[in-house]
């Protein structure tokens, strides 16, 4: 291959989004590049260079992820692209091997991304950690089980309120959930309370609400409501973008809130967990459309560290044989406190399993029934998932 990989020059930064941009058919507009050139860290972008022309590009941010009882540095590639003119060529490869040899050296034990198409980054040792849903309600379907009422004040709020009070929330929940990762004060302005108008598609300006208990902030919604009248009624939808809280009665009242919006006829939400309490909320749960896809994905790049960095559910061991072809370092086998060891393995798998299963997202035995695992001492897999077994569903409420 003749085009070369190489870490981009700072001028160069935003060259480098060019590729990926291509594929939204839209202007790269001055909005995209002020952001990209507050939040891609220096020296972590990459481009492919053919002749002196930028044809591929790849990034990553620098993530503080939660994982199962605790916090680990994590790199979260980004804006990865090739044009159509220089696809199927090896550049992605490259850009991949450049980039996890660099998280590798910076000692970073995780990689963690959103893949575009499912069938890209397997073979780069990713695996599927968690589910993401998107819910849709209509609103005369939306009563709970057990109603809820808020004994605090809802307000509605200007954007430098939310950006005061909502990441009091977002931490706390952030500190339990294994795939949310720590957001600086940028990260909020400029992506998740910024209403920009290629994510507006056409829809109502972004709308920020705080529940709070005696003065402390306990639970938020971001949401849009998107106006319309047919036929002489009302046919709006409340599209949320962002809504949690930090205890179980604020959660319910936060959702309560969006489900109650009047002239709204449907509520929409979208990048939500797999064990989202609506299910459990709602009176009749058979009314929401909830449809799952692929959330994160996981790749161990140093596999004794991240094994290390998250707790277990009780003291036990399992030993664990891991293959891993783009990462040669890691082929080894390990104990779960991340030592490598020459006991017998009690099972093998390859490193994207272990991916699939770090989180939470995917038991042990779901991988061993779909032949990723392989158990060599009866009772392994079972012993494995005690030991993997979290309180709740990885979740990652928004794309990067
Ligand atoms: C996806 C993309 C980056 C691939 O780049 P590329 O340079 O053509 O990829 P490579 O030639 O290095 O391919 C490496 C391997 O991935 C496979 N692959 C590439 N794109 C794939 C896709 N979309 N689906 C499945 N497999 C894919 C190749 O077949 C090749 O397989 P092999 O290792 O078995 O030979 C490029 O097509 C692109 O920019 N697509 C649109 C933007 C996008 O989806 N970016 C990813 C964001 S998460």
């Amino acid at each position: 291959m003749t085009v070369e990989i190489r870490v981009a020059d700072p001028d160069e930064r935003l060259a480098a989004l060019r590729p990926i941009w291509h594929y939204f058919g839209a202007p790269f507009g001055p909005e995209e590049e002020r952001v990209a050139r507050m939040l891609l860290p220096e020296g972590r972008t990459l481009v492919a260079v053919d002749d002196g022309t930028i044809v591929g590009g790849a990034s990553a941010f620098e993530l503080d992820l939660t994982v199962p009882g605790g916090r680990v540095c994590a790199a979260g590639p980004t804006v990865v692209g090739v044009l159509p003119t220089h696809r199927r060529r090896g550049i992605l490869r490259e850009l991949m091997r450049v980039q996890i040899d660099d998280v590798h050296d910076r000692g970073e034990p995780l990689a963690v991304l959103w893949a575009s198409e499912g069938g890209i980054y397997g073979r780069f040792g990713y695996g599927l950690a968690s589910i993401s849903a998107d819910a849709e309600l209509r609103r005369p379907h939306t009563r709970f089980a057990r109603e809820v009422e808020w004994p605090g004040a809802t307000r509605l709020v200007a954007v430098d309120e939310a950006l005061a009070l909502f990441p009091q929330v977002y931490d706390r929940v952030a500190a339990e959930t294994p795939g949310m990762f720590a957001r600086g004060a940028e990260w909020w302005e400029q992506r998740t309370l910024a209403d920009s108008e290629w994510r507006r598609e056409g829809g109502g300006e972004l709308a920020f609400a705080a529940l709070e208990l005696d003065g402390r902030p306990e639970a938020y919604a971001v949401y849009r409501l998107n106006f319309s009248y047919t036929d002489g009624v009302p046919t709006g939808k409340t599209v949320v973008l962002e809504a949690m809280g930090a205890t179980p009665a604020a959660t319910a009242a936060v959702w309560r809130y969006l489900l109650d919006i009047d002239w709204m006829e449907s509520v929409e939400a979208e990048l939500l967990p797999i064990d989202h309490p609506l299910h459990l909320l709602l009176l009749e749960q058979n009314r929401m459309k909830f449809r799952v896809g692929d959330g994160l994905w996981v790749r161990l790049v140093d596999v004794g560290a991240a094994l290390a960095a998250r707790s277990y559910a009780g003291d036990g061991d399992v030993v664990i044989a891991v293959a891993d072809e783009f990462c040669p370092w890691n082929d080894a086998r390990y104990s779960l406190d991340g030592s490598k060891t020459t006991a017998p393995p009690d099972l093998r798998l390859d490193v994207d399993a272990l991916g699939s299963a770090y989180l939470g997202g995917f038991t042990v035995g779901q991988l061993a029934r779909t032949g990723r695992v392989e158990e060599l001492t009866p009772g392994a897999v079972e012993r494995a998932d005690a030991l993997f077994r979290t309180g709740r569903a990885p979740w990652t409420p928004e794309i990067f």
